[in-house]
C-alpha cells in the first residue's frame, strides 16, 4: 500500500487553498487535480481545507479529480467508500474530525467521511508517465511524494504536462524536498518562500 496520511504537509495545502479561494470565488466550476492521490487521505484533506475556507456556494462548485496508477486496484473502492480506521484518522485535528466524519458501527469501529466531502472527489486510475492529462483548465494541481520516484527527464515531462493542464494563473503544489527543475524555472513562479507552491507563467510556444 502507498504511504500517505490525512493532514500530511498541510502547510503547502493550506497556502494553496487560502490563495486560491478568493481567486475562484464566483466560478461555476473549480477544477483541482490530485495526481498520485493514493488511498484518499490527501484529496479528502484538500476537500476539507476547501470546505473550511469556502462558503457553501463555492464549495459545491469544487471538483477534485483524484488519480493514481493504483497497482493494487483497490484505491477506487477505498476512496468511494471513504471509510478509514482509528489509526488512519488519528492525526486529524479533533474539531475537524468531529465535523466531517461519522461513526461506522462495528468492531473495530471505523469512520466515514460525510457525503458533503465525499461528493467532491472523483477517482480515476491514471499513469502520469503516459503524459496524457486527465483534463484541463485546473486551478490547482497537486502532485506530492510521487515525482521522486521518476527519472529527472520523466519529472520534467510530467511537470510540463501539468503546466499545459493548468488554467491561466493556476497553481502547482509539490512536496518540500522536490525542487523545480532548472529547465522549467521560466514556466513557474514560486508563490511563497516556505512551500513548493508555484503559479503558472504563460510561455510562448
Ligand atoms: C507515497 S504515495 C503519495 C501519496 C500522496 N500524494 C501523499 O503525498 O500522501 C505515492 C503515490 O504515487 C503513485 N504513483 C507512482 N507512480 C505513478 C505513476 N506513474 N502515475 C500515477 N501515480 C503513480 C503510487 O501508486 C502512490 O499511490
Amino acid at each position: 500500500m502507498a504511504f500517505t496520511f490525512f493532514f500530511r504537509d498541510t502547510q503547502t495545502l493550506e497556502y494553496a487553498v487560502k490563495i486560491l479561494t478568493p481567486e475562484v470565488a464566483g466560478r461555476s466550476r473549480i477544477r483541482v487535480w490530485d495526481a498520485g492521490c493514493a488511498m484518499g487521505p490527501e484529496p479528502y484533506t484538500l476537500a476539507i481545507l476547501f470546505a473550511e475556507e469556502m462558503g457553501n456556494f463555492s464549495f459545491k462548485n469544487l471538483y477534485i479529480s483524484a488519480t493514481d496508477i493504483d497497482e493494487t486496484d483497490q484505491f477506487g473502492k477505498i476512496i468511494q467508500e471513504a471509510v478509514y480506521s482509528e489509526e488512519e484518522t488519528k492525526r486529524i485535528p479533533p474539531a475537524i474530525f468531529a465535523k466531517y466524519f461519522e461513526v461506522v458501527e462495528g468492531d473495530p469501529v471505523r469512520y466515514r467521511l460525510k457525503n458533503l466531502i465525499r461528493e467532491r472527489i472523483q477517482f480515476q486510475k491514471h499513469d502520469l508517465l503516459t503524459l496524457k492529462p486527465v483534463g484541463e483548465n485546473y486551478s490547482l494541481i497537486t502532485c506530492k511524494n510521487v515525482l521522486l520516484h521518476f527519472q529527472q527527464n520523466e519529472r520534467i515531462e510530467v511537470i510540463k504536462m501539468f503546466h499545459k493542464s493548468l488554467a491561466p494563473g493556476g497553481l502547482f503544489a509539490t512536496e518540500h524536498t522536490q525542487k523545480m527543475p532548472e529547465e522549467l524555472s521560466h514556466m513557474f513562479q514560486q508563490v511563497v518562500p516556505d512551500a513548493q507552491l508555484f503559479r503558472k507563467v504563460e510561455v510562448l510556444s
